[in-house]
């Protein structure tokens, strides 16, 4: 994928000649991007050409080999899931990515469960995932194994667009509570 477009002084996000190798494949070559506040884009492309790259590059899942992602004026980390999430960057993933085995609340506390000396604070985490779902399936027993749900339901609970409105820069646990 290559593109251009020149960042503007009010771009809250700012991607900047972002390439990434695979090996042989080039998936990103020298991508440049950028997005202001309260827009919604979409991104297309043939398969393969290197949309999931580019967002996971945005959300630190990726380190790139060259480039750099900014955020309301702050550059971040390359490859750091943890600044991407602290600057305000959701991801709901095309592939699903759920841990059958733990309960409904710790899939969705998952990337940032409450803690105190070391141990989960299972009583936040369950009332997070409360508000968590609050609008979309509040039926959902959150304290039941994700696996035991029926799929459609199980698929209700992926990372809520909701995480979405975190503002950038909001803090850890400062946004969701
Ligand atoms: N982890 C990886 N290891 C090796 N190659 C990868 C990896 N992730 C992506 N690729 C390759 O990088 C290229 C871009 O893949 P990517 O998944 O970003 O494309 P996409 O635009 O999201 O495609 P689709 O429309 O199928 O979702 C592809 O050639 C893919 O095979
Ligand atoms: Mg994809």
């Amino acid at each position: 994928m290559t593109h251009g477009a020149p960042a503007m002084a009010e771009d809250l996000l700012v991607v900047r000649g972002i390439t990434k190798r695979f090996g042989p494949t080039l998936a990103l070559d020298n991508v440049s991007a950028s997005f202001r506040a309260g827009e919604v884009h979409a991104l297309m492309g043939e398969n393969g050409a290197g949309k999931s790259t580019l967002g996971k590059t945005i959300a630190g899942l990726h380190r790139p080999d060259a480039g750099t992602v900014t955020i309301a004026g702050r550059t971040l980390e390359p490859g750091s899931i943890d600044d991407a999430f602290d600057a305000g960057v959701r991801i709901v993933h095309q592939e699903l990515a759920q841990c059958p085995n733990l309960t409904v609340a710790e899939n969705l506390c998952l990337h940032d469960l409450p803690s105190r000396f070391g141990l989960v604070e299972k009583r936040s985490m369950c009332a997070r995932a409360e508000r968590l779902l609050a609008d979309l399936e509040p039926s959902i027993d959150v304290r039941a194994p994700l696996g035991s749900l029926s799929k459609p339901r199980g698929r209700s609970c992926r990372s809520p667009a909701r995480w979405t409105t975190a503002p950038a820069g909001a803090g850890r646990g400062t946004a969701r509570g």
